[in-house]
């Protein structure tokens, strides 16, 4: 018998151990017991981080939809499996049932085969929090394409870029969406990418604000009318175990985004097993998650692993400051939500809204709390803590990446005994190392270095598309045999992990991953720009902020240094999305350099964090003079 569900810490124990003792016995006991194949694997795994290649289930046949939807018809038909709550809290909820997710999902399956789509072909796309969102992801994975969500925030450009990286045959949108008080023209930002597009040959439209926009003729169509007349009867498409179930492009220290890769059975494994464990999931369960179907979040914990387990999944379309701080809250009050999963971003923004919001609601429903995306500060943790689980919901600070595909360092609420800012315990088959600068894994506790991960678990991300070499430099070069993680960690004295942030070009903002290298490019477009670097520094409700140091080509001429930062940051907005736009920005006549070149962007770190009693050894720089004339001006 498989531990599919833990409840005690020695239980906790006694599988890990067993997890990591006999990965291929542990993981094949629950995939054997928990899922529906329609063969079983040769091979539980084979993997060499040298190559490196890693395959889990070799052999087995499945579709990921049969296990999130049909086996669960004849016991959970009428069960609500994704409850829809609109941006306008006057708009009544919609609640889904595993019945009519079933015929929906065969319906647009229907219709993407009917427009051409078969499997491997890969779909973009390119929606707001609404229902179409979840449901055309499913359909992919009915029909066995590859589906690849863009986060509708994106600009034009960052969406062009993603379409083409993986030659998308079709853009799935919406004529628009809601945002808070705002309404956003989504279909305009694809027209514009398409311009750019050569490959995708039709776009299908949701109707979401019902505005009046352009459709081109021989392109686009209105997605309801194909919807209305398509059968909702669509046969599984069976896959392999390791066939690729999407594609979600995550931004790294060089400019073009990584599209990450995973595949169908070790993913669904995964993702379903530690969303029952997390998140301490039982059937009459409401379970809602903040994230948005665009990030790696929402496809693991509001789509596949809470479906796979027969949940019912709120999916919110709205913003928590709409139309005011309480928002949250009541929808918590509304669904009654019993296991409640968002970010440290959110959380930071309503705690300096005070608790007035939420004493207005009854939050007794719930039972765990979740954070991710971002180290959680310990006043945001306490604050969680005290007023939206009144001490009573134990948090779970889950630490995970889009490249992990589920969570990877947690405590099991109930389980684990948490710790304010720790992630505390791996979960189970996870191995974590911790490096040292000269790659030797450091060994006991109260330790801190690189984190790694040592043995394959099931749903790590396989491959980036199309550039296998740039996924061995980027995780499994910097440690022999180890996947990187990108990130530092401490050890604590009983062994809980405490993730301290990005050791690479990455700075996370509002939960959102940014890397800097793209956001230089952007700026450096700019025809009055000569170079830039950018470096994240504390901020409130962000976590980290963007600073921009910027030096301009021709410095005799005199230009209003207010009016170039607006261009900079509308410039940002348009090659990547207004994420990525800067706090500060710095104009500088140079830019702190090795001898080799290399900007030095722990100085301008620090100069950025208003650290500079202890800049370290400047005298071995290019040019020392420019870091005092930088700490002169700094904003
Ligand atoms: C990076 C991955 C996984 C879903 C959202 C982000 C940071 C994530 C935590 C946490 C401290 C965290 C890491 C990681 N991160 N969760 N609980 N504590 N840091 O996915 O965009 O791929 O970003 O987010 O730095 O490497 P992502």
């Amino acid at each position: 018998m498989s531990n599919y569900h833990i409840k005690h810490l020695e239980e906790y124990y006694q599988v890990y151990r067993k997890s990591i003792r006999e990965p291929e016995n542990f993981w094949e006991e629950v995939a054997e017991e928990h899922f529906m194949w329609r063969k079983k694997w040769d091979n539980v795994l084979s993997w060499d981080f040298n190559k490196p290649e890693v395959k889990w289930f070799e052999g087995a046949k499945l579709n990921i939809t049969e296990n999130c939807i049909d086996r669960h018809l004849s016991t959970r038909g009428d069960k609500t499996a994704i409850l829809f709550e609109p941006n306008d809290s006057s708009e009544p909820a919609e609640h889904i049932t595993y019945k009519q997710l079933h015929k929906r999902v065969n319906k647009f399956a229907n219709v993407l085969k009917d427009k051409g789509i078969q499997k491997g072909d890969r779909v973009c796309i390119y929606l707001p929090m609404i229902p179409e969102l979840a449901i055309s992801v499913l359909a992919c994975a009915r029909i066995g394409a590859i589906h690849s969500v863009v986060f509708a925030g994106f600009s034009s450009t960052a969406l062009a870029t993603r379409i083409n990286d993986s030659d998308c045959k079709m853009v799935i949108a919406s004529d628009g969406s809601f945002r808070g008080s705002k309404t956003i023209d989504l279909k305009g930002i694809v027209d514009d990418a398409l311009e750019d597009c050569p490959g995708v040959n039709s776009v299908l439209v949701a109707k979401r604000i019902h505005s009046d926009i352009p459709m081109k003729e021989g392109r686009d169509l209105w997605l309801q009318p194909l919807l209305d007349a398509a059968s909702d009867d669509c046969k599984a498409e069976i896959m392999d175990a390791e066939d690729p179930l999407f594609i979600l492009y995550t931004s790294g220290s060089t400019g073009k985004p990584k599209g990450m890769v995973h595949t169908t059975g070790g993913y669904m494994v995964y993702t379903a097993y530690t969303f029952k464990n997390v998140f301490q999931y039982t059937e009459n369960d409401v379970y809602w998650c903040t994230a948005d179907i665009g990030w790696i979040t929402g496809h693991s914990y509001i789509v596949y692993g809470p479906l796979a387990n027969g949940a019912t999944s709120v999916m919110f379309e709205g913003v928590p400051s709409y139309p005011d701080f309480g928002r949250f809250w009541e929808i918590v009050e509304k669904h009654k939500v019993t296991q409640f999963y968002t970010a440290p971003t959110a959380i930071r923004a309503l705690a300096k809204e005070g608790v007035g919001h939420l004493e207005k609601y009854d939050l007794s429903s719930l039972k765990v709390l979740g954070t991710v995306g971002e180290p959680i500060n310990e006043e945001a943790w306490h604050w969680y803590d005290d007023n939206v689980g009144k001490k009573k919901a134990p948090i779970v600070d889950t630490w995970w990446q889009t490249e992990t595909g589920g969570i990877m360092i947690t405590p099991i609420p109930f389980v684990t005994p948490t710790k304010p800012t720790y992630a505390t315990l791996p979960f189970i088959g996870i191995q974590p190392a911790l490096m040292d600068e000269n790659g030797k894994e450091i060994k006991g506790n109260q330790v801190d270095g690189r984190l790694c991960i040592k043995f394959p678990w099931p749903s790590m991300a396989r491959t980036i598309w199309g550039n296998h070499q740039r996924y061995k430099e980027t995780y499994f070069s910097a440690f022999k045999d180890k996947y990187f993680t990108g990130d530092g960690a401490l050890r604590d004295e009983v062994g809980y992990y405490r993730i301290t942030g990005r050791v690479d070009d990455v700075i996370i903002v509002s939960g959102h991953n940014l890397g800097t290298a793209p956001i230089e490019d952007a700026i450096n477009e700019h025809p009055a720009v000569a170079e830039s670097a950018i470096v994240g520094f504390p901020h409130d409700i962000k976590g980290n902020a963007l600073y921009g140091y910027v030096i301009l080509k021709d410095v005799g001429e005199t230009r209003d240094h207010n009016n170039l930062r607006k261009e900079i940051n509308q410039l940002i907005t348009e090659q990547i999305g207004p994420i990525a736009k800067l706090d500060k920005i710095q104009f500088t006549s140079g830019l702190p350099k090795t001898r080799s070149g290399k900007i030095m962007r722990r100085i301008l770190r620090k100069i950025a964090c208003k650290e500079t009693s202890n800049l370290g050894d400047t005298s071995t720089l290019l040019n020392p003079e420019v870091v005092q004339d930088i700490m002169d001006n700094a904003l």
